[in-house]
């Protein structure tokens, strides 16, 4: 069937690593344990609940996904992972607060035993949390290679066949490329030097690639979105995406701000608030940290409006993004937006928006579609950047010089027919003039 790439076969076990085990993670892993014991649905997944349209929309042929491409199933994965606390994934899960008590004691034994590795930990990264379980080396590089053995002794220990893994840690504060992440031969030698501005969300970007491992990067920090780990990821044959899961406000915002674009509604400004009490609002009320999740919820609506080409309906637009650290919130985030807007004449007129979202909740498929799409990315021998997957994401890495998609419509095409594509499918173009013209 599949005319363009042979596709290996996903046979074996899948290991999803998540260096970060906090609310996202253990949510995600919770889930998919859940749903394999049929104590839940992984609602929200496309790999596990989406279908595709094939062929014209007159045959009706509408597979599930899963049952049109080869995908690693739900019930050969293990999962793993790194984190700054030694709380396994059940206390984390508890900690969280996410997904209710009786469900996590319902498989509190598979939780249980998956234990946090200790983590490439540095305090001028992430300010507002410090633990214990963290690594002690000499240099970055010497945290590489020890993240490295972990990567293998993981595959070995649990018979894996292959692993991928998905930064699901903290928000690293904001940070822009230097000179050292240019190529990689001076990101190794920054490395060696113990170099400030290597990230440790780098660190483990850089031992995933050279372990052969997909990464993916669930945060805004830049981690592989720096032309050192692209040209890595290229030269081994690594599947690499990023950055920060599509959900919550964004998620509304992609949605809203391309049905108001497709109208030519003009946009005087859009204010949007958050406040969440979990430990990410808590990292994300230092400033630093807040400035790198702020550039990343920012860009959204520019690439969607292009106040470029369209000077007179978005180019004064004001858009502010606020989120506030508030505790009794906890993983409950309540977002408000107010979107000032006009039409006809000129005519003004606002909508408000009140989304009281559970985060991890939205965030949980996410992770597990990344992680089944990035390993069959490499099963299909695709390499580099998956912009194919920004679909998931909020700021999705491209190439350089290519700007990215926000629209999660386009982006839906784009990842069903690189699905396709990948099967030796026709492509759909939705034109349909031919159900017309013929006979
Ligand atoms: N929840 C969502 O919908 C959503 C959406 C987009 C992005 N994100 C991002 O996903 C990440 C996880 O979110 P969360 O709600 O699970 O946060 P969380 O605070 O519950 O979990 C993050 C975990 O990462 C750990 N950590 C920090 N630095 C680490 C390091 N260097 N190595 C290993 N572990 C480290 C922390 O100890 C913590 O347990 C955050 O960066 C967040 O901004 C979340």
């Amino acid at each position: 069937m599949n005319s363009e790439r042979k596709i290996k076969e996903p046979n074996g076990r899948l290991g999803i690593l998540t260096p970060g085990m906090g609310a996202v993670s253990t949510t995600f892993m919770a889930g998919v344990i859940a749903a394999n014991k049929d104590l839940g649905r992984p609602i929200g997944s496309i790999s596990q609940m989406g279908k595709i349209r094939l062929g014209k929309r007159t045959e009706n042929n509408n597979p599930n996904v899963k049952d049109f491409i080869p995908l690693a199933p739900m019930e050969n994965m293990v999962f793993g992972g790194w984190d700054i606390y030694n709380d396994n994934v059940y206390e984390s899960a508890m900690n969280a607060g996410v997904l209710e008590k009786d469900l996590l004691n319902g498989i509190k034994d598979e939780l249980t035993e998956i234990k946090p590795m200790p983590a490439v930990f540095d305090h001028n990264f992430i300010k507002n949390i410090d633990g214990e379980n963290v690594k002690k080396e000499k240099n970055k590089m010497d945290y590489a290679k020890a993240l490295m053995a972990d990567i293998s002794n993981f595959k070995e220990k649990n018979k894996c066949d292959r692993l991928v893994i998905i930064w699901c840690a903290s928000t690293e504060v904001y940070t822009q490329i230097t000179d050292v992440h240019l190529s990689i031969e001076k990101f190794e030698k920054a490395l060696e030097d113990n170099h400030p501005a290597i990230a440790p969300s780098m660190i483990y970007a850089y031992a995933a690639i050279k372990s052969g491992v997909p990464f993916a990067n669930g945060a805004p920090n830049l981690t592989v979105d720096t032309p050192a780990l692209i040209e890595l990821a290229n030269k081994l044959n690594v599947p690499i995406a990023g950055k920060d899961f599509k959900t919550g406000q964004t998620l509304m915002k992609t949605i809203l701000g391309p049905g108001l674009k497709t109208r030519l509604l003009g946009i005087d400004g859009w204010f949007s608030t958050n406040i969440l009490g979990n430990r990410d609002g808590e990292v994300l009320d230092d400033v630093d940290s807040f400035k790198t999740k702020e550039v990343s919820k920012l860009s959204v609506l520019d690439s969607v409006l292009e106040p470029d080409k369209y000077p007179e309906l978005y180019k004064d637009m004001y858009h502010k993004v606020r989120i506030n650290y508030y505790p009794p919130k906890g993983d409950d985030k309540e977002s408000w937006d107010n979107i000032d807007i006009f039409g006809w004449l000129g005519y003004k007129m606002q909508i408000k928006v009140n989304f009281l979202c559970k985060d991890s909740i939205l965030a949980a498929p996410v992770v597990l579609d990344l992680a089944i799409f990035m390993d069959l990315a490499q099963r299909a021998g695709m390499k580099g950047i998956q912009e194919w997957l920004s679909f998931y994401f909020k700021s999705p890495q491209t190439k350089e010089g290519l700007q990215p998609i926000h629209d999660i419509f386009l982006q839906k095409i784009k990842f069903e027919n690189t699905l396709r594509h990948l099967m030796g499918e026709t492509l759909i173009n939705y034109l349909g003039l031919d159900y017309y013209e013929e006979g």
